[in-house]
């Protein structure tokens, strides 16, 4: 894996947080702070525990991936991954966005991303995200792809604030209802906005016919006082051509 630079100290306003690479020996710290974060989840739909959690972790501290942390004196408060799947590996995620099988070895996969409840707000996940393209960058990759529950809003919110789109909406695993959204760091599609339509962020039906019928999801509008679920924005490619 080609190295790229993470910011040793953090920039956010009023802390002082270090960001680290992680490598094997911080394996059983990102294991236990994974079980903190699953266990206190204000709704289980958010992140659900991978069928084996020492072997996705383990896959994401090098080489298929890489995990940066974050500490706070010293303790472990936040951690992002990201996947850096083999091109000959079969790519389900790939496969349901659409990437043509020639660009497989193109792919980043932004994987998981934890903050503790009490470091929660503070940009934490904005910076990570934004980190974790860079990182793709670095390493070559054209495409990052990603996966959010219908129902987590913050997510979502960062990863279109990112530059993703929601590319499909469909059920995965586990029969888990999820969003895929996808970056296209070389081609940024442009969106025709007269043919735009809403949706309510948690209406899985709708998003998954807007979906099917060539929509993107580009946008929100929230109310930011009352925090309601936001609608979701989805709308049109424009089409390429005079
Ligand atoms: C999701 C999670 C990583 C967010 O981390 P964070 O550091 O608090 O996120 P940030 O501070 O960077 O950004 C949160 C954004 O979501 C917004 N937000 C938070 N809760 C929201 C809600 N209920 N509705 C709408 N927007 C919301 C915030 O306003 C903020 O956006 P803004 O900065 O544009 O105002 C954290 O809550 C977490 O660890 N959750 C449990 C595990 C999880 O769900 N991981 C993500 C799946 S990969």
């Amino acid at each position: 894996m080609k190295s790229f630079a993470i910011p040793t100290t953090s920039t956010l306003p009023g802390n002082d947080y270090e960001f680290r690479m992680l490598c094997e020996k911080e394996m059983g710290q990102l294991l236990d702070f994974r079980n903190l974060v699953l266990s206190s989840l204000s709704n289980a739909d958010h992140y659900v525990k991978e069928q084996d959690e020492a072997v996705f972790v383990h896959k994401h501290l090098g080489p298929e991936g890489f995990t940066i942390g974050v500490y706070s004196n010293d303790e472990l408060v936040a951690y992002a991954m990201l996947g850096l799947p083999p091109a000959d590996e079969t790519n389900e995620l790939a496969d349901r966005v659409d990437i043509p099988v020639g660009h497989r070895h193109l792919i980043a996969h932004v994987a998981g991303c934890m903050v503790h409840p009490a470091h929660r707000g503070r940009q934490l996940q904005k910076l990570l995200l934004a980190k974790r393209i860079e990182g793709a960058r670095a390493q070559g990759k054209r495409y990052c792809i990603s996966m959010a529950s219908l129902s987590n809003h913050a997510s979502r919110r960062n990863l279109l604030a990112s530059g993703f789109h929601i590319a499909r909406v469909t059920i995965m695993e586990a029969a888990l209802k999820r969003q895929l959204l996808l970056l296209d760091m070389v081609e940024q599609p442009v969106f025709d906005l007269s043919s735009a339509r809403m949706a309510a962020a948690e209406d899985y039906a709708t998003q998954q016919v807007l979906t099917q019928q060539g929509f993107r999801g580009i946008g929100e509008e929230r109310d930011a006082a009352t925090r309601a679920a936001p609608q979701l924005v989805f709308a049109k490619q424009r089409k390429a051509g005079p």
